[in-house]
């Protein structure tokens, strides 16, 4: 099938090439010229295990190109994606200003029938509105489709998702829609929810927010733990063999972040308002998230007394392992509260230091895990890479001022952290 996809942002450019893989012809657009100049020469702006790959095969075969041109990316394609941004306004509202701009250039280049499916994240009510703003446009009375069709894409397993997912969903209003979609996804041979267009919407809403709340479940959980001495690695793992549970989202932490649960958390709780519904569980959802990055800096205090003046080394900026993203990452938060408190700060992420350099300031970079232990009064565990489970501990020890760690992910075994002489202190359990 020609697909055209609108945004090449993570959403966008992996969807792009999936579809291209499995045997479409896909052209993807973007306003941004220096970014599809990269992308036209296999250059990727964004890490993702094995996206480059796939990117430069099925450019080489043919099947996946790039463009500015909207109009050159509507031209032979019927199902055009729209995947652009939908960034959180101040208000904790997605601003769909991209979206309407969008749906409104396909009614004005589109010369034959287009089935226009929204991608990006989007509240309750904006197919409507799409399929509203395209008719007004449409001056040539061309027939269209408006269906939604939500991503559940993992950062750094992202590809892996789009070819094995566990469900796609399929929000449509015509049958020619349908049909269309069930076509374009039948080679995944993956289970199909088909429905009207609103459900579809609060499907996507639905899944984070409440996957969401099983994280701030959890930390919950932990919290009562550590009063109580009890251990929240063995809760969970009680927990979650019951099916109807599942040990998945259990790991208790300082909290989730990244670009999808806090915004679409924070969008969920205002479409909730605006439909005059008063989501106060995903109010309290967002308060326990805030509070772990609080508690973890709170053990830190506990255990330095005075933080004002010492070293603080940080291990691991991303918002979890095996990406580069640091959006709404813990880490930025621990940082400013320790920084606030007078410490000095030392970070080093595998992947995310680039990206790091661009938003933190007055923090000293460091060079590999070892950098970060030397001279620092207390190392700090906030993303649980796998590169920091396997560290030389003799070495952190001797580097460090006083043996002092405070795991954020739980990655250490404290019985084993004990015995090597280290003050270890984790989450939920001791
Ligand atoms: C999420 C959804 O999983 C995906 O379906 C959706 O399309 C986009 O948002 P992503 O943001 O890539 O994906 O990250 P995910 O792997 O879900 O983790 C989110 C956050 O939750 C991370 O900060 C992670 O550290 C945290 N987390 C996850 C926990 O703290 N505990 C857990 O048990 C699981």
């Amino acid at each position: 099938m020609d697909i055209c996809v609108v945004g090449t942002g993570y959403v966008g450019l992996v969807t792009g090439a999936c579809l291209a893989d499995i045997g479409n012809r896909v052209i993807c657009v973007d306003v941004d010229k220096e970014k599809i100049n990269k992308l036209k020469k296999g250059i990727i702006p964004i890490y993702e295990l094995g996206l480059k790959d796939l990117v430069k095969r099925n450019q080489k075969r043919k099947r996946l190109a790039f463009t500015t041109d909207l109009r050159e990316g509507l031209k032979k394609s019927t199902i055009i994606f729209i995947a652009v941004g939908t960034p959180p306004k101040q208000d904790g509202g997605a601003d769909l200003t991209y979206v309407e701009n969008v749906a409104r250039q396909i009614s004005q280049y589109m010369t034959s029938y287009k089935l226009i499916v929204e991608k990006s994240t989007v509240p309750v009510e904006t197919g409507a509105w799409v399929k509203h703003t395209v008719s007004v446009n449409n001056r040539h009375k061309v027939k269209f489709d408006v269906a939604s069709n939500p991503e559940f894409l993992r950062e750094g397993q992202a590809i892996n998702d789009f070819m094995h997912p566990d469900r796609i969903v399929i929000g449509v209003g015509s049958k020619k829609a349908e049909e269309l979609l069930v076509k374009l996804y039948s080679p995944l041979r993956a289970p199909m929810v088909i429905t009207d267009i609103k459900s579809a919407e609060i499907i996507k809403h639905a899944s984070n927010s409440f996957l969401a709340m099983k994280i701030s479940f959890i930390n919950a959980i932990s919290n009562i733990c550590e009063k109580a001495g009890a251990d929240v690695e063995k809760v969970a793992e009680g927990m979650g063999l019951d099916k109807r549970i599942g040990r998945a989202f259990l790991d208790a932490g300082v909290g989730f972040g990244g670009f999808c649960f806090p915004k679409d958390l924070a969008a969920f709780i205002k479409i909730a308002e605006k439909l005059d519904y008063n989501f106060a569980l995903l109010k309290e959802v967002e308060k326990i998230n805030e509070f772990q990055k609080k508690l973890l800096v709170n053990k830190i205090k506990d255990n330095l007394w005075i933080v004002k003046g010492k070293t603080i080394g940080i291990l691991g900026l991303s918002f979890k392992p095996n990406t580069d993203d640091i959006r709404f990452a813990p880490s930025l938060d621990i940082i400013r509260l320790l920084r606030d408190e007078g410490a000095n700060i030392k970070v080093f992420d595998p992947q995310a230091m680039n990206k790091a350099r661009e938003v933190l300031k007055k923090v000293k970079f460091c060079k590999n895990p070892y950098e970060v232990a030397r001279n620092a009064d207390c190392l700090v565990i906030v993303t649980e890479w796998n590169e920091f489970k396997k560290l030389d501990l003799k070495k952190i020890k001797k580097l460090l001022k006083q043996p002092l760690i405070v795991d954020g992910r739980n990655i250490y075994n404290p019985k084993a952290l004990k015995k090597a002489g280290f003050k270890y202190i984790c989450m939920g359990k001791s």
